[in-house]
């Protein structure tokens, strides 16, 4: 039977971009999300966030939801263009304020409040001044991180910084189909990489600095976990062990390149060495900055792929099955990945996991019954939390499990095209919310502390 520690923490998160709408409400500034939407043929359906579930308008609402579920954490994040609506100077009392009323929704029901800084709504302002090629924008992501943590921090002891930057660096400003939507040339993606991974130190000296108490901190970057073709076979785990840490060209963008700095203060020698002219040139101290102590691993773990040792002793990378089980986006549904990413990363860094996002795309609607029936997304979840069930039990300090997301929401490019939700969001009818089978079955997950996982 699936073991959690009494102290494992049960939650989910969302992202303020995908879900709350309100984008000109109380002084909210431009991201570059208002601007890529708009972008003829960079969205979906040239679907925008303009509304999304507008969770600005009905927090209290959804707070009441989450409590339902029994959620025990909830990582939200801020929008940035909502507290300083140009990117800098002074903040916008009204941003703050609604922040300041949906944690206090979250006190008030029980429910922890896990606080990204940064999830993609970067100012377009900021963008206009250069954007995270620009390296002021360590500083400017500093100041706007003091003046949130100095308004949230008598409540609020969880922090992560920036999410997913490989994604909105990579996707963003070198493959452009991401907001901003650059393509930029190699170096000078990973000069906006080395900029944002400075916001990054920066950001945690404001935060410890800020705060009035002591605050727990961490970052949550993807990883691509690599699993052992045959996990009995010792040379397949010393594979992939060094396949998710090797710079290749497909996994600079996802593991190492991101992580050793923060978590070890240096770039990887390999990607410095496959990089080679197009490597950021640091100045001094500026991976001292980037590697402040964190409090935490968090990571978004969605699939891995596996590897063996090929022929050669080298690791190869193996095509998965004809057959093998796909989500609505064609992600692969790889729940090992749960068990072999923890591990391995908890073995490189040292630190305690925590799952800052894991979670499954799925073509939900309202049945004639009028409930939201979603047998895969509970199948994919049972997977998954076993797995990092027997991470634990194995000894990996898994301590916290965001499920993304709580509610339906914009899926960036995709737009509306996919539900990550265990939480219905009806767009067509006025954002009418209905729990899925998921959202139920989560519920008695967490009330039984995951012995109903089996
Ligand atoms: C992650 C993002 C999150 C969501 C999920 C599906 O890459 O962090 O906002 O889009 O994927």
């Amino acid at each position: 039977m699936a073991d959690f520690p009494k102290t494992f923490v049960w939650g989910a998160a969302a992202a303020s971009y995908q879900i709350e709408g309100a984008v000109e409400a109380d002084g909210r500034g431009q991201s570059v999300w208002d601007m890529f939407c708009r972008k003829p043929g960079m969205v979906w359906n040239g679907h925008t966030g303009d509304v999304s579930c507008d969770h600005y308008d009905r927090y209290a609402e959804d707070v009441g939801l989450m409590k339902q579920m029994g959620l025990q954490a909830y990582r939200l994040s801020i929008a940035w263009p909502r507290i300083q609506p140009n990117g800098v100077g002074k903040p916008n009392a009204a941003g703050l304020d609604f922040y300041d009323r949906l944690v206090d929704a979250l006190l008030a029901a029980g429910i922890t409040p896990w606080v990204t800084l940064f999830h993609w709504d970067f100012p377009l302002a900021l963008y206009h001044r250069g954007g995270w090629l620009n390296r002021d924008s360590a500083d400017w992501f500093a100041d706007y991180t003091t003046h949130v943590v100095e308004r949230l921090s008598d409540r609020v002891k969880h922090w992560m910084t920036l999410n997913e930057p490989q994604v909105y660096i990579g996707a963003g400003h070198m493959e452009g189909r991401h907001a901003p939507g650059d393509k930029l040339a190699f170096k000078e993606a990973l000069l906006a990489g080395h900029h944002t991974l400075l916001a990054h130190g920066k950001g945690v000296q404001a935060i410890r600095a800020a705060s009035k108490q002591p605050a727990l901190v961490g970052y949550a970057p993807v990883a691509l976990s690599k699993m052992p073709h045959d996990p009995k076979s010792a040379a397949d785990i010393a594979a992939a062990r060094q396949h998710m840490f090797t710079v290749a060209a497909e996994t600079a963008w996802t593991n190492t390149w991101w992580m050793d700095p923060v978590f070890l203060g240096h770039y990887p020698e390999d990607g410095l060495e496959f990089f080679g002219k197009d490597a950021p040139t640091p100045h001094a101290d500026d991976l001292e900055t980037i590697a402040q102590p964190l409090d935490f691993c968090g990571v978004n773990i969605y699939q891995g792929q596996y590897v063996r040792a090929g022929a050669d002793g080298k690791p190869e990378e193996m095509p998965m099955p004809v057959g093998a089980r796909l989500t609505a986006f064609e992600w692969y549904v790889t729940p090992d990945a749960m068990y072999w990413g923890p591990k391995f990363l908890h073995e490189r860094y040292g630190k305690p996991i925590v799952i800052t996002e894991n979670g499954i795309s799925n073509r939900d609607w309202v049945a004639l019954d009028g409930k939201v029936h979603d047998p895969e997304r509970i199948d994919f979840t049972q997977r998954h939390l076993l797995e990092a069930a027997r991470a634990i039990a194995d000894g990996i300090p898994i301590q916290t499990y965001f499920h993304w997301s709580f509610i339906d929401n914009f899926e960036w490019a995709h737009g509306y095209k996919h539900r990550f939700g265990m939480v219905f969001c009806d767009y067509e009818n006025g954002g009418t919310r209905t729990i899925k089978d998921s959202g139920h079955w989560y519920a008695e997950v967490i009330r039984t502390n995951g012995a109903s996982l089996g």
